[in-house]
């Protein structure tokens, strides 16, 4: 998009809904929260209007299990885990606008509106079905909760909405070999229930030339989404046979709600009217939603994810006849995986957000994460890389960078910074290197490539320690002192045109930069373009010297690591 076009557009960016069952781990948060956060963090840097919502999707089967294991009843067990995780997203510094529930009453009404709306329209039906009741559980077996072999790849452990290892979507019934996931038990049998169906076949053709609108999508969205489409659209059962969720309000259906996956995204909206409720005179939810030309709107998700927010969330807009945004753009990421391995909740394998924020402060994760993110393909978390990301990337190159500089600064001109000759050759082509590296950074960005974002930005702290290298004030200190202030003068301003980078990824790390160098609340909003200028830091600007911003791990602590999460042969 060029940038005329992009002026008083307003940014509306949402990040998979994160199941309230548990704390998440690292492979989710990769996947969708995380880049998300970035990519807002940055855009408000930018001066854009942005906001950022997110929630617990709190419905389905695995919640109620989830509450029956925790010996709690549904509703507290939602309260406290909705508490907990967004204590762990905060922690993490997540700029969400509004992280809501997907329980809210605000969602209800939706839904249920959604609903009328889809079946006025003609886009709902109704069918009694077969369905898997589990005799040892005495209770019908959702989706999620019958697993076996798919039919489509062999997977033994596929789950009866959809086969994780292909994403085939299935139909519990399809799969090989049935199982309940709660007991285990083999002991089940089918029974008649009614239930609705929305009309996806009826919508494909609407859903398909959207699809094919939207030519700017990354090929993983666009290919699941062909894929998709391509296996024929079926109708899909829009209820289940619980008492937690959204109640379907149609005579026949008292005791029945609404499927988790037909309530969750309708959230997105349910979450933007809650937030705007906080300041009902300046914000209007309205103005984010009604699929106007100045709202730019981007979904982050994992690549299960995908299928349903390119065919069905999709499809239930369209369906409902009414102008709802839809999104612009669908940021779809592959698996992080622990060493190769699947990150398993039940196997234990893996790191959970919780575990990580008492082994590294969120920064590190934060941007290690970025820069190991799995965008063109599958990528493996390792303690070993995650070393490499610490020691070298954080610790070596940015951290030591900083606090060498400030320390030889204070040790030899005192707590200002010093003024020194005029800016030579040198801190031109510096400035140049700076700025051509800059464009590509905030391009990256603005394209959500956040792998190439990240290796940008490490290269851009590896080109101060080229120039303090190359210009030595340690040695020029001893010959040539107004020469050594004026390189240290440039590193000083280097350092905060660092912290202004790096601040959607580091976002501590940067606040504890500005504090060193004394800069104003105002200054430190400061968009990326307006940043490089070795000389905005004027001679006489105050500083402290910072306590070292990044420790590094050593390979005993990674040994450690290793052993005590597992999962890995030695
Ligand atoms: O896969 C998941 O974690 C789902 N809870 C994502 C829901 S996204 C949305 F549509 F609400
Ligand atoms: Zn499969």
């Amino acid at each position: 998009m060029k940038s005329s076009q992009r002026k008083n557009m307003k940014y509306l960016i949402t990040s998979a809904l994160p199941y309230i069952n548990g704390v998440k781990h690292l492979g989710n948060f990769v996947g969708s929260m995380l880049p998300a956060d970035v990519y807002a963090r940055f855009l408000r840097q930018e001066g854009e209007t942005v906001i950022f919502v997110c929630a617990t999707d709190e419905h389905g089967t695995p919640a109620e299990i989830a509450a029956k294991e925790a010996g709690l009843d549904i509703e507290s067990y939602c309260q406290n885990q909705h508490q907990l995780q967004a204590e762990i997203y905060k922690s993490f510094l997540l700029s969400f606008d509004f992280f809501g529930r997907t329980s809210s009453k605000y969602n209800y009404n939706l839904t249920q509106h959604f609903y009328k709306q889809l079946d006025n329209n003609g886009f709902i039906e109704e069918h009694e079905i077969k369905q898997m009741y589990s005799l040892e559980d005495d209770r019908f077996l959702p989706d999620r909760y019958i697993i076996g072999t798919c039919p489509n790849c062999g997977y033994s452990s596929a789950r009866g909405d959809q086969c994780e290892n292909c994403t085939s979507v299935l139909d519990p019934t399809e799969l090989q070999n049935p199982r309940s996931a709660i007991s285990g038990s083999t002991r089940l049998e089918i029974r008649k229930s009614k239930h609705l169906f929305l009309k996806l076949s009826a919508l494909k053709d609407e859903i398909q030339s959207w699809i094919s609108s939207h030519n700017n999508w990354p090929n993983l969205t666009k290919s699941i989404a062909m894929k998709w489409l391509n296996e024929g659209l079926k109708d899909r059962c829009i209820t289940r046979d619980l008492n937690w969720g959204v109640p379907v309000p149609r005579s026949g259906f008292e005791g029945k709600v609404f499927y988790v996956w037909f309530d969750a995204p309708i959230e997105y909206i349910a979450a933007t009217q809650e937030w705007a409720l906080e300041d009902s005179a300046k914000r209007d939810w309205k103005t984010w939603w009604d699929r106007a030309e100045d709202v730019k709107y981007v979904q982050f998700m994992a690549k299960d994810n995908l299928p349903f927010h390119t065919i069905m969330w999709p499809a239930m807009i369209l369906g409902t006849r009414e102008k709802w945004k839809m999104a612009d753009y669908i940021k779809g990421f592959n698996w992080l995986t622990y060493y190769g391995n699947k990150f398993s909740t039940s196997a234990k394998r893996g790191v959970f957000l919780d575990q990580a924020l008492d082994i590294l402060p969120a920064d590190y994760w934060r941007y290690a994460l970025i820069a190991m993110a799995p965008e063109s393909s599958d990528s493996a978390f390792t303690w070993e890389l995650l070393q490499i990301k610490v020691n070298k990337d954080l610790a070596d190159n940015l951290g030591n960078f900083v606090n060498r500089i400030l320390k030889f600064a204070s040790t030899h001109f005192g707590s200002t910074i010093p003024e020194g000759s005029p800016p030579g050759n040198l801190e031109q082509k510096l400035q140049e290197t700076c700025n051509t590296f800059v464009i590509q950074l905030k391009s990256f960005l603005r394209n959500m490539e956040f792998r190439k974002a990240a290796e940008t930005l490490c290269s851009l702290w590896s080109i101060g320690n080229q120039y303090s290298d190359e210009r030595a004030p340690w040695l020029l200190i001893k010959e040539d002192r107004e020469a050594a202030a004026q390189v240290i003068r440039t590193c000083i301003n280097l350092i905060y045109f660092y912290a202004i980078i790096s601040k959607p990824f580091i976002p501590l790390t940067a606040e504890k930069i500005f504090d060193a160098l004394n800069i104003s609340e105002a200054e430190r909003m400061k968009s990326f373009s307006n940043a490089m200028d070795l000389n905005v830091l004027p001679p006489g600007h105050s500083f402290n010297v910072p306590s070292p911003l990044f420790r590094k791990l050593d390979d005993a602590e990674i040994k450690q690591l290793r052993i005590k999460f597992g999962g890995v042969a030695e």
